[in-house]
């Protein structure tokens, strides 16, 4: 406390007497500012935009598999086969990145096309030169790439081995990290090992809500967790030990974490909040990024009292051993957010029995009162909220914001809505950055194109740009949100009034 107590006070007297600002940035700033060095872009990812899915030796996804054998899993019958059809289009897509002045586009990598079985036996040339192309496009018009090594497509072969819920599939993954880094880790320099485990881990508990549909509440879940885990953490030390001494690039992760507010003021509402973060957010980042490492005490004991009382002799949740806590703590150079929106909790019981949702002993509910549309409420203070609680928990660490945005139904040219969203959110960023000290590094918008929903189809629409899925062609169009994005990414500021006008203060 009295150290923090004695550099304030020299911090004032700096920023007095030579100007220096109490932020990190190198020259003074405004508060409506992005600090030196921000990285302004937007995001994509393969399955979802990329299309040619049986083309240039690619082999077969979870996904292309799902939804060829169960068209009607999503909500339109439609599936990513032509998608936005990026795959002959990107260099129109990057043409798009440079009309909104992003300096970064963050993208995924198709495992299956660059090993269309998931092993080495078939290095894919074909699948690397496309990447090749995409990134020296970028690289070209001053965009830096930002790769997720893994979004949700994984290999249908290593599915038949039963997928992520296997530990043997970190086996496989560290030998495709190897290939990425080893052909594009030389002019690739912001890395993600892979996009809301918390997410795609509901592919496994569940027969419809994403691939492989794989109905194994409260048990795949958790096995997934400790496999993703350790996937990830020897992704990271291959990279620190053998590439990070020539490429010099950064490696993180990304999270899906939303704002979670008790519902009232009363401190079992305040625990609520606490345990829903902790089982959406803390399951992944405590062995990460806390400094003690390890699954977070709340999930471990509700999992294992859960167990109990079901009759079984172990946790459905599997234990860390100490090694691996260490393999595994403290394996991220940076903390990628993807946020949308908050909800309103409270304890109580939800979910079947088995599950990660009854495990968690909460409720959970949308707030009226905010703009909302689908499953997302525009609530720019939460995201200072989760900022501020996410820093507090994990300091030390610099945060991407790798995804945030506003879903439309089809045919919404003139996006007000979204405007407003990213008005407001990029405000709350700025304030969580400048007026409380969060170090963020970056913000990526979700998202660059209309794409794939995963099982919404093509019937909620997130881009910047819309694409027409009724033209062979996918041509694509700006939204109104484009050039007021490309304006704030070009000034590296929210507009002052939009900031002032912003809500980005939690009503008290
Ligand atoms: C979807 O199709 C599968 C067979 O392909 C069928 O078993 C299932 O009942 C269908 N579901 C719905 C909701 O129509
Ligand atoms: C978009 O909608 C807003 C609000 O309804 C309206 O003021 C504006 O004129 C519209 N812009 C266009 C180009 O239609």
């Amino acid at each position: 406390m009295s150290r923090t107590v004695v550099l304030v006070v020299v911090a004032a007297l700096l920023s007095e007497t030579w100007g220096v600002p109490l932020s990190s940035g190198s020259s003074p700033r405004a508060a409506n500012h992005f600090p030196d060095g921000f990285y302004l872009g937007a995001a994509t990812a393969a399955y979802q935009v990329e299309g040619g899915w049986n083309e240039g030796g690619k082999g077969e996804s979870i996904w292309d598999h799902t939804l060829h054998a169960q068209p009607n899993l999503t909500a339109d019958g439609q599936n990513g086969d032509v998608a936005a059809d990026s795959y002959h289009k990107y260099k129109e897509d990057v043409q798009l990145l440079v009309g909104l002045n992003a300096n970064v586009y963050r993208f995924s990598l198709s495992w299956p096309r660059i090993l269309p079985t998931g092993d080495t036996d078939n290095i894919n040339q074909a699948g690397i030169d496309y990447y090749n192309s995409l990134i020296n496009e970028l690289l070209a018009n001053g965009i830096q790439p930002m790769v997720t090594l893994y979004h949700w497509d994984l290999p249908q072969e290593l599915q038949k081995l039963g997928g992520w819920p296997n530990a043997v599939i970190a086996d496989y993954f560290v030998e495709y990290a190897r290939i990425a880094f080893e052909n594009f880790g030389d002019r690739v320099k912001l890395w993600l090992t892979f996009n809301e485990p918390d997410m795609f881990s509901n592919g496994y508990s569940s027969a419809t809500a994403l691939a492989p549909g794989a109905d194994s509440p409260g048990v795949a879940d958790y096995l997934l967790a400790k496999a993703v885990l350790l996937a990830h953490a020897r992704v990271y030390r291959l990279y620190d030990q053998r590439f990070r001494p020539t490429q010099r690039g950064r490696v993180g992760i990304t999270l899906n974490i939303d704002w979670y507010e008790p519902l009232t003021s009363s401190a079992d509402d305040a625990e609520a909040s606490d345990r829903q973060l902790q089982f959406e957010c803390g399951l992944w980042a405590h062995p990460i990024f806390s400094r003690e490492g390890d699954f977070p005490e709340v999930v471990k004991l509700r999992v294992a009292a859960n167990s109990r009382k079901e009759g079984r002799t172990r946790s459905r949740l599997p234990t860390l051993s100490p090694a691996e806590v260490n393999l595994i703590r403290g394996t991220a150079d940076f903390f990628g957010i993807n946020h949308y929106s908050s909800s309103l909790v409270t304890s109580g019981s939800s979910g079947s029995e088995p599950s990660k949702t009854y495990d968690s002993g909460v409720v959970t509910s949308m707030f009226e009162g905010y703009p909302t549309s689908f499953w997302i409420s525009d609530i720019p203070w939460g995201l200072r909220k989760l900022l501020n609680w996410l820093h507090k928990s994990y300091p030390g660490y610099p945060f991407f914001i790798t995804e945030n945005g506003w879903s439309d139904p089809p045919g919404v040219l003139n996006d007000t809505a979204r405007i407003h969203y990213y008005r407001g959110y990029l405000s709350a960023l700025l304030r969580s950055i400048n007026d409380d000290g969060v170090p963020v590094i970056g913000y990526t918008a979700w998202s660059l194109l209309d794409n794939l929903e995963w099982m919404n189809g093509y019937t909620i629409k997130f881009g910047l740009y819309s694409v027409d899925y009724d033209d062979p062609e996918r041509p694509r169009t700006a939204k109104a949100s484009v050039p007021v994005m490309a304006q704030i990414y070009k000034e590296r500021a929210v507009p002052l009034e939009d900031f002032e006008n912003a809500d980005t203060t939690p009503p008290s």
